[in-house]
């Protein structure tokens, strides 16, 4: 085993302490990765606060940018020394349809999570990347692409990536109409990759002190959730609707700004919804979701972005400051994304 440091919550603790961590030793298909930049996401405060049971522990991270270190004697594609970009999925089972058709993020078998998940080789857990080194599977790394800053890149691999997919899936482009409900990591990013795309973005948040920010996004228009009027207004205006809102509420509203024959994509809150079938049958709408990338899908948007100079808006902290980063990302206190310099680790 290997032996690094990082950041882990234990037992009922809803804060992370410096805590130091057992890697695996390189498999043959292995690299090791020095972790300098990981993205905060609103995954790892819901990880961080729910409660677990005693013993278990939980270190986050996973979208992260770093530096390989060593290779396996398998790994061709990858040398010491090269930039290098992980998401939120490590392993898959490489031979079900879903990972035949490069949908590893849908495997059958269940992707290996990057944290909170089972290595499927050993039946370790794994721990993320809030921490100094990572341990992964060569093929579910991806070489970062000169010209994107390192920082603002990291958030790319999981909100970045879990927005693409439903834009390219849908077939957001010119001409589409688009909104992002829930201007956070994962809406900031959504935003900037429809526009991108070449289609009219329209923000939708029920912070107003966040709507002056939308213009510099390069979204088109900006409506405040909390105006009736305002969304009275935009009825049936939107061929997709990104929901990247990361708590429970009503689709209904959601809904109502979706163009007929439209979808509203679902992506912030994964856990149960009600919703009135007739939401749907009046336009004939359509409800969906979407979670992580493929491989394919992950090279191609980090391609894409090193093409349109997308990369999130950041405030990067040392990692040391990790839980402070957590309790404001909590407050919704963030423009756009934390993103944890790692290098106080060493
Ligand atoms: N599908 C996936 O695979 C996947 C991947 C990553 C993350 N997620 C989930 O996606 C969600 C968003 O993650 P994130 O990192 O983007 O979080 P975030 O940065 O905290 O952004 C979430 C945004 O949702 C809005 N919001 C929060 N609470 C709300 C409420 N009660 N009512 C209305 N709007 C509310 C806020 O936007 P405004 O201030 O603009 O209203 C907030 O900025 C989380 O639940 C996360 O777990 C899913
Ligand atoms: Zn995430
Ligand atoms: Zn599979």
């Amino acid at each position: 085993m290997r032996t690094t440091v990082g950041w882990l919550a234990d037992g009922p603790a809803t804060t992370l302490r410096q805590a130091s961590l057992q890697r695996r030793d390189l498999r043959p298909d292995d690299i090791a990765v020095r972790v300098d930049h990981c993205g905060v996401c609103h995954t790892d405060l819901h990880a961080v606060r729910a409660p677990r049971e005693p013993g278990a522990s939980v270190v986050p991270g996973h979208e992260f940018t770093g530096v390989v270190t060593e290779t396996g004697p398998e790994v061709t594609r990858f040398a010491a020394g090269d930039p290098v970009a992980v998401g939120n999925i490590v392993d898959a089972c490489g031979t079900c349809a879903m990972c035949r058709a490069g949908q590893e993020n849908f495997c059958h078998g269940f992707p290996t999570l990057t944290y909170g998940g089972t290595d499927r080789h050993d039946g370790s857990p794994t721990l993320g990347a809030y921490s100094r080194e990572y341990v992964v599977r060569d093929r579910f790394a991806y070489p970062l692409p000169a010209g994107l800053d390192p920082a603002a890149a990291a958030p790319l691999l999981c909100a970045g990536v879990t927005v693409w997919e439903p834009l390219s899936a849908l077939g957001v482009g010119p001409g589409t109409r688009v909104a992002v409900a829930g201007l956070g990591g994962l809406g900031h990013l959504a935003v900037k990759l429809a526009v991108a795309l070449g289609a009219e973005t329209t923000v939708v948040t029920r912070s107003a002190g966040k709507a002056g920010d939308a213009g510099g996004l390069g979204a088109h228009d900006v409506l405040v959730s909390t105006d009736p009027d305002r969304t009275a207004g935009a009825r049936d205006r939107f061929d997709v609707v990104i929901d990247t809102i990361s708590a429970p509420h009503d689709l209904a509203p959601y809904l109502r700004l979706v163009a007929m024959n439209g979808t509203l994509s679902l992506v912030g809150h994964l856990g149960q919804v009600t919703l009135q079938a007739m939401d749907l049958l009046v336009g004939r709408k359509k409800l969906s979701s979407a979670g992580s990338g493929g491989r394919p899908g992950t090279a191609a948007l980090l391609d894409f972005c090193a093409g349109h100079g997308v990369t999130a808006d950041v405030e990067v902290l040392p990692s040391a400051r990790v839980n402070e980063a957590l309790d404001r990302l909590e407050r919704n206190d963030v423009r756009y994304r934390f993103v944890l310099d790692l290098s106080d680790l060493s």
